[in-house]
């Protein structure tokens, strides 16, 4: 597993991810299968979960917490507080409710899961403060900002800083390289790349099977590896299954020459 440095931190992240929506399912079969597909991943060197209060309401987090108990402190959890609950208090008591979920006393990076163009950014800013003052909350990220959202988040924090900013960006999905990628690049804002595999729309017709051959590789690991390539993109793909797991695990390691990683780029323009 390869790692990059969070933003101007010291924390090392790994480059792929495990992102949680949907799962944390009530059936006991489901569950099993998913809470192995995490341990899997974090076996095989994944540190970086991705969940949020919303996420299959609260079961996502408590079957991360259930996942990660006996190696905390190994791993580096992120999740999200809802647009509904930017207001100053709502965030602290989001924040309460979900270490409670994960059973942790912390949380590595909390995250604010969409914009609320109706709650002033600073509000919402001084209860993360507040929340990394008290130890609750070691890093503070955003999630689904636009370039002048993100601008203002980060004018709204006076002690601590926006390390993260969690968007959409696969192959298929590029609209981030217009203007948040360079910036983040520019300021060493890690992108944390979501659904980098289009939610499983894998388009494996258009990706040449050359370059499948040249790597040795499956269509999702390369799209992985393109999404990762860019030096401060990490991403969280989804897998519920313990072999997708595995191979998102080894595109970690996939580099792609410039010539393959421009080329891939132009047939989804
Ligand atoms: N911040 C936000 O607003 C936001 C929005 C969307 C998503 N997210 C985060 O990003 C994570 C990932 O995004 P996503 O869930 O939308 O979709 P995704 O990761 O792009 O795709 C998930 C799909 O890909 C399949 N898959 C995984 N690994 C594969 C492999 N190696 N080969 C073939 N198929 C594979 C999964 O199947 P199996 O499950 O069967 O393995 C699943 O159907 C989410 O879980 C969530 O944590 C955040």
């Amino acid at each position: 597993m390869r790692f990059k440095y969070l933003n101007r931190t010291k924390e090392k992240i790994s480059v792929i991810g495990m992102g949680t929506w949907k799962m944390g399912s009530l059936d006991p079969n489901t569950r099993k299968i998913e809470l192995q597909s995490i341990k899997v991943g974090l076996e095989a060197g994944i540190n970086l979960i991705d969940t949020a209060e919303s996420y299959s309401l609260g079961e996502s987090e408590r079957m991360v917490g259930e996942a990660v108990k006996e190696k905390r402190d190994s791993v580096f959890i992120a999740t999200k507080v809802s647009p509904d609950h930017l207001r100053y208090d709502d965030v602290i008591k989001s924040c309460e409710k979900s270490l409670e979920r994960l059973s942790t006393s912390y949380i590595d990076l909390y995250q604010v899961h969409w914009p609320n163009p109706r709650i002033p950014i600073k509000e919402t800013m001084r209860a993360m403060e507040k929340l990394v003052e008290d130890g609750k909350v070691r890093y503070i990220g955003v999630s689904n900002f636009s370039l002048t959202q993100l601008k203002e988040a980060e004018e709204a924090l006076s002690r601590a800083e926006i390390v993260s900013n969690q968007v959409e960006y696969s192959i298929k999905s590029r609209a981030i390289e217009k203007d948040i990628l360079p910036y983040a690049e520019r300021e060493k804002i890690t992108i944390i790349a979501y659904s980098p595999l289009a939610r499983g729309n894998i388009p494996a017709d258009i990706i040449p099977q050359e370059l499948l051959d040249k790597y040795k590789a499956t269509p999702a690991q390369l799209m992985l590896a393109w999404t990762i390539r860019p030096q401060n993109v990490v991403a969280i793909p989804k897998a519920a299954n313990p072999q997708h797991v595995l191979q998102n695990v080894a595109a970690s390691d996939m580099a792609l020459d410039d010539a393959d990683y421009s080329w891939l780029s132009s047939l989804f323009q």
